[in-house]
């Protein structure tokens, strides 16, 4: 069915936004009813093989039956916002709690959901115990090893895709002066694979970053490292895209291009962390240009070959973390914080319901 979606996509924008405009149906559907289940996202992408996601809030998971209706409903695959983070499953040395992030994979297999698993190495929200000057790079390298095999081994079986490295190069194209740069050498990158592939040889191996949506020296970055692991046979399986993007900012105009060179080398590609943010107060016109981010990061997952998921950094603007971390925006995500439908859901589902055609 995928290839044949192109030109019934060229005028999706248009038709998406006019059937913007009916607000009860998925609204209603806190309850996790099947009527709702028959026209929510997850129904409209299974017939094109691509898997629709949120990333989930595991308090918002616990406290609110409207939230965890929903996350059953509408996704067919998971990421744990934080819970599976360094800090959050190694608060203390050697001392690991992995209670909140087994509630979501017991939860995701419950819902017959994938789980992507985020993330393995990062220069961010590790454990405050995981200080530099308290470790020889020796030491550090034993430590990175042993969390990735420890952490890629108890969930064994379980993830569908590990994002291994996280946010690895600069905007420039550069590495990214990390812990794990400064001391381990760029190595670490390819380390990091092994030991992965290593603790579960059937998990997806994905690099994720943002502002690599389009060809930029980012992505070049990206496309140089990816092509030179594959050369030395490293076990990387995946580009991932978070895809944060701003209607202030606009949309890369080459999405698909840089989709498919990734999957010339071989590679799956995914969407892991979708939002569109804007300034507030929202308008109309933002919210249209939002839904055009959205539908336009989908089309090209949707018109590339090996695309195989569409994850969203939360659904509802309830609990997303824009408000918090971009100072004067958010609605960032297609549901409000009632779980009311934008335009945004409305363009996401008809765009997978034209491709499932
Ligand atoms: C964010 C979470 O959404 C927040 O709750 C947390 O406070 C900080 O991290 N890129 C990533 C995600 O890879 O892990 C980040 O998630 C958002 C940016």
């Amino acid at each position: 069915m995928r290839v044949r979606v192109a030109a019934s996509l060229a005028a999706l924008a248009s038709l998406a936004l006019l059937s913007a405009a009916p607000a009860a149906p998925v609204a209603a559907a806190g309850s996790g009813s099947s009527a709702a289940g028959d026209t929510g996202l997850r129904a409209a992408a299974r017939p094109t093989g691509v898997r629709i996601g949120t990333a989930v809030d595991m308090t918002a998971l616990a406290d609110d039956a409207t939230y965890r209706a929903a996350v059953a409903r509408e996704f067919s695959t998971v990421t744990p916002e934080n819970v599976m983070k360094w800090e959050a499953v190694e608060p203390e040395r050697g001392v690991y709690d992995w209670a909140a992030a087994d509630r979501l994979v017991d939860f995701a297999r419950a819902n017959h959901q994938t789980v992507r698993g985020h993330t393995l190495v990062w220069h961010s929200q590790n454990p405050a115990w995981l200080r530099e000057d308290a470790f020889t790079p020796a030491e550090l390298r034993a430590i990175l090893r042993k969390h990735i095999i420890d952490e890629v081994s108890h969930f064994k079986g379980r993830i569908w895709h590990w994002d291994v490295v996280n946010e690895v190069f600069n905007e420039d194209g550069t590495p990214r002066d990390t812990i794990w740069l400064r001391n381990l050498g760029p190595g670490y990158i390819a380390d990091a694979f092994r030991w992965a592939h290593q603790a579960d040889p059937q998990a997806k191996l994905f690099v994720n970053d943002y502002n690599n949506e389009g060809i930029n020296p980012k992505s070049d970055a990206y496309y140089a490292l990816v092509r030179q692991l594959k050369a030395e046979g490293v076990p990387v399986d995946g580009y991932g895209i978070q895809g944060h993007l701003a209607v202030q900012y606009g949309v890369p105009g080459d999405i698909l291009a840089n989709l498919r060179r990734f999957e010339a080398l071989g590679l799956q590609t995914a969407f892991t962390e979708v939002d569109v943010r804007m300034l507030m107060p929202a308008d109309p016109v933002k919210v249209q240009a939002q839904a055009q981010g959205f539908t336009a990061m989908l089309q090209a997952c949707l018109l590339s070959r090996r695309c195989v998921s569409y994850t969203l950094w939360g659904f509802t603007d309830r609990y997303s973390w824009v408000p918090g971390v971009f100072p004067a925006e958010g609605s960032a995500t297609p549901m409000d914080e009632n779980f009311a439908p934008k335009p945004a859901y409305y363009a996401l589902r008809d765009t997978f319901t034209l491709a499932g055609r």
